[in-house]
């Protein structure tokens, strides 16, 4: 069988470890050694930046904490600061759609935004709310460690890929980002703007699907086997 072949980037710091956040009890969080729950326990009443004086929740996440597939997007929106969970809004239904066409589940996979507060007016994120921010993020993307991670957006692509580039650039090919598997598309917002980008996201989320059936769970070797 034809491996997938997938482009190498890095997700590590310049020392090669994957920047972490010190948590209690844990001196050098190895993965899925820290619970989801504890590091949302650790962001409870976050004021790292200023979003927090504006949030109505903090949306940390949701979805399934073994899950072999993460997708991250940008920020959340209204609806998701009103319930503090992640692409409930319109955002979520075209999510839920886009899934559905690639063989994916919401149910399978697990829902995280690189900033957990609402920017006033959906704003872009800042990069100093961004910096701050960011050492949740990796710690929930070490607590779960999946294999591979969907990023949906320029903001998401660029934070786990680290480039400037963007994601028209990105997308279309997975990437390799230390341990994961990483496909850049489009936020699902920007199909409102060009719907045509819906079958391009689709298409991006099929890479992952076909990737996950050519290596199953347990097949650790066939996993290497496939990078170029
Ligand atoms: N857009 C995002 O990027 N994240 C959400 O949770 C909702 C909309």
């Amino acid at each position: 069988m034809s491996r997938r072949r997938v482009e190498r980037t890095y997700l590590m710091d310049e020392d090669g470890a994957m920047a972490q956040m010190q948590m209690d009890g844990h001196t050098n969080q190895q993965p899925r050694e820290v619970a989801l729950d504890d590091i949302a326990a650790a962001m409870a009443g976050c004021r790292l930046c200023t979003l927090g004086d504006t949030r109505t929740n903090i949306v940390f996440g949701s979805g399934n904490a073994h899950a072999r597939v993460m997708l991250i997007g940008e920020a959340p929106g209204r609806n998701e600061d009103e319930t503090g969970s992640p692409f409930v809004g319109a955002a979520g239904s075209k999510l839920d759609g886009f899934l559905e066409r690639a063989g994916l589940s919401r149910d399978g996979v697990y829902i995280a935004n690189v900033l957990k507060c609402r920017p006033p007016s959906n704003r872009d994120p800042k990069p100093q709310e961004i910096t701050a921010c960011a050492p949740y993020l990796r710690e929930q993307i070490r607590s779960i460690w999946p294999d591979a991670i969907v990023c949906l957006g320029n903001f998401a692509s660029q934070f786990v890929l680290r480039t400037g580039k963007g994601v028209t650039a990105l997308r279309g090919r997975l990437h390799q980002a230390g341990h994961f598997v990483v496909a850049p598309t489009y936020h699902p917002s920007a199909t409102i703007y060009h719907p045509d980008w819906a079958d391009l996201i689709v298409e991006d989320l099929g890479l992952v699907r076909a990737w996950l059936d050519e290596h199953p769970q347990d097949d650790k070797s066939m996993r290497k086997e496939g990078l170029s």
